[in-house]
């Protein structure tokens, strides 16, 4: 993936819900693959928490791996983002209730909405792929506001289990790259409800 004729440089959040690790490390992997240079940043769960999902020290040698760099893993290392204007699209995927409600509301005490909020001073695309129980509970607020928001963009996203988690929501990580593309474009991939 190329912009002006050079590689597009994508901040890579990755925040606690484990469940999803593995498809957006999957589409990490594709969009290095397509060319973008990625910047990976975790949240300090997600980078410290060992679950079923996998242990935090193999996701990170992973992630590490794919990028061939460091996981940026405190709000330090993550406030030079914007000053240094490091990144053309900051993406967080996945994108837990939690970090969505900061975002919307301004909290700033992780790397990874550090990382957000750094990326956005320069008024460039941020990419949400959401993934939580409440979406359409708690959670819907906040994806309301983020939604209305200038420069926010999100992974189209769907019921994951209406029967049984009736509020959840998740995003389709296989549209990330396209809607990475789009949001380039300052354009919000549709349909977003899937
Ligand atoms: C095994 C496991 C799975 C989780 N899955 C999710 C999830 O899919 N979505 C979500 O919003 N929170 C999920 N959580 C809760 C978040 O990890 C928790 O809210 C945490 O504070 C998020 O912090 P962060 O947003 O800074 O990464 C999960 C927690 C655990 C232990």
């Amino acid at each position: 993936m190329e912009k002006e004729k050079s590689p597009v440089r994508a901040g890579f959040c990755l925040t606690g819900s484990f469940c999803t690790f593995k498809n957006a490390v999957d589409a990490m992997a594709r969009l290095k693959n397509n060319g973008c240079d990625i910047l990976p940043i975790m949240s300090y769960n997600a980078a410290s928490t060992d679950t079923r999902f996998g242990d935090a020290e193999s996701h990170i040698r992973r992630i590490e791996a794919i990028c061939g760099r460091p996981v940026i893993r405190t709000i330090e290392q993550a406030e030079p983002i914007g000053p240094k204007n490091m990144t053309d699209i900051m993406i967080v995927a996945p994108c837990t209730g939690n970090t969505m409600a900061k975002l919307a509301n301004s909290i700033t005490d992780t790397p990874a909405v550090m990382a957000v909020k750094s990326h956005l001073r320069t008024g460039k695309p941020v990419v949400i792929a959401c993934a939580t129980n409440d979406g359409l509970a708690g959670s819907f607020k906040n994806i309301g506001k983020l939604m209305n928001y200038r420069n926010y963009y999100f992974v189209p996203f769907r019921q994951d289990d209406f029967v049984k988690k009736p509020s959840s929501l998740v995003a389709d990580l296989s549209l990330l790259e396209q809607t990475v593309q789009a949001a380039l474009s300052g354009r919000q991939l549709q349909p977003v409800l899937l």
